[in-house]
């Protein structure tokens, strides 16, 4: 049961230290339009939705339900290197895509764009089985964090440099269930 003095984040409660960024409800609104502009562009025809696991998931499971035509899913898994060796760009894919995407439409989905390392790197692999096109949706854009010359086609909210958490987006993999996107305050591992 919650005390009378906990802060209620839909199904979970904040832990302290924390405070909303942006509700489920303001996350569901954009997300909605996001949909509805995705559905315009793909002009009828088909998509491939690739969800960046773990932290796009429910993004993913959301903007899915957001769009009206034929889009199937498949996920990819990426792993940085040390801290240390991350700015030398070094990501490495720890679950390939389950289907080849050569013709497809692409459309990847990413929870957050920070330095951009992860995406390019992913981009550079996907282009290299020349689908039809690719796109990239984020939920979340932190621009001023960029390593990479990468821009998103897709942008959810854009943000200052702040550690979130929430609607998939972990603290050392906690946190991932709240249903807001959560500002963490206290010291956060960037
Ligand atoms: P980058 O763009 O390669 O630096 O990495 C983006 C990934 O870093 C995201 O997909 C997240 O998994 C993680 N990340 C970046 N910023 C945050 C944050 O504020 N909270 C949680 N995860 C983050
Ligand atoms: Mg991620």
């Amino acid at each position: 049961m919650q005390g009378s003095g906990d802060t209620v984040c839909m199904a979970t409660v904040i832990p302290p230290g924390v405070e909303v960024l942006y509700t489920h409800q303001q996350i569901a609104e954009r997300v909605a339009e996001m949909g509805a502009q995705i559905t315009r562009d793909m002009n009828g025809e088909k998509l491939v939705m690739v969800g960046v696991l773990k932290g796009a998931a429910p993004f993913l499971a959301d903007l899915a339900r957001a769009i009206e035509g034929d889009a199937t899913f498949d996920f990819v898994a990426t792993s940085s290197y040390g801290k240390r060796l991350r700015s030398s760009g070094a990501v490495k894919l720890i679950k390939d895509l389950d289907e080849p995407i050569e013709g497809k439409n692409v459309l990847i989905v990413e929870d957050i764009l920070d330095t951009g390392l992860t995406l390019s790197y992913l981009r550079q692999y996907f282009l290299r089985q020349h689908p039809k096109t690719l796109r990239i949706a984020t939920l979340l854009d932190k621009p001023s964090r960029r390593l990479e010359k990468i821009e998103a086609d897709y942008v959810g909210f854009s943000i200052p440099n702040l550690f979130v958490i929430g609607y998939g987006m972990d603290y050392a993999e906690h946190y991932r269930n709240l249903s807001d996107i959560c500002l963490m305050k206290a010291d956060h591992p960037e």
